[in-house]
């Protein structure tokens, strides 16, 4: 089953992690919260390892890789437990490798013409980043006739202040964002507060003016087209 399929709430935590021996801890609070779908950026050397921990000690969860820029990463993040991923970017190779691999894949866009783009290569979920600088929902909504088949997760620059406005719209078939892991917070190990911020998410997101996850836009299959 796709990891969308699995999702209980249209929310992915992104996770900057700087320890690995965090990872275990972190991944529960925000499960403890009701957040059971993770990303872990591919930007710290504690990363890979975070991912591996997760993948074989938090069961409850499903964690992917953020941050894949290419092939190698693609690969790095499979090994390490990964079964699906983010780009902040959209690039052929990096595509291929992830079908190569059986890892779900999640290119970034920002323009029509990246969208363009990815639906030439037979993506459709799409992550529309950075999405505060990049116009936010009004931009997303702008998308929705033209490119009827993406889904997008926006992310970058996200807080709960703008989560019912994104999760409205029937384009978006999850956010993404770090708001709910504060760095001060995952400094301090400070579980429970990370468990209630990622509660207070799971709340807002059940509050939100539409079901993302129940509407006709992420009907049948929105993935990725056909392993090669
Ligand atoms: C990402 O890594 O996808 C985003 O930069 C996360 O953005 P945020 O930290 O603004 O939520």
């Amino acid at each position: 089953m796709r990891f969308l399929e699995r999702m209980s709430v249209a929310i992915i935590p992104v996770i900057v992690i700087e320890h690995a021996h965090d990872a275990v801890p972190l991944a529960r609070a925000l499960a403890a919260g009701g957040l059971t779908t993770l990303e872990v950026t591919l930007r710290t050397p504690a990363a890979l390892e975070a991912i591996g921990l997760i993948a074989e000690q938090v069961p409850q969860v499903q964690v992917g890789a953020g941050t894949v820029l290419g092939p190698d990463d693609v690969r790095n993040a499979w090994r390490a437990g990964a079964r699906f991923a983010f780009a902040p970017g959209l690039a052929r190779e990096t595509v291929n490798a992830a079908r190569d691999n059986g890892l779900e894949f999640i290119p970034g866009v920002m323009t029509p013409s990246e969208i363009t783009a990815a639906l030439a290569l037979d993506c459709r979920m799409l992550k529309f980043f950075p999405a505060g600088p990049a116009g936010g929902p009004p931009m997303l909504k702008a998308f929705a006739s033209p490119f009827a088949a993406a889904r997008f997760c926006p992310t970058g620059g996200i807080g709960v202040a703008q989560l019912a406005d994104y999760l409205a719209l029937p384009n978006v078939f999850a956010v993404g964002g770090s708001w709910m892991i504060p760095p001060a917070l995952l400094e301090a190990r400070d579980w429970p507060a990370i468990e209630s911020l990622a509660a207070q998410a799971v709340r807002l997101a059940r509050a939100a003016p539409s079901d993302t996850l129940a509407s006709p836009a992420v009907s049948g299959n929105p993935f990725s087209g056909p392993r090669r």
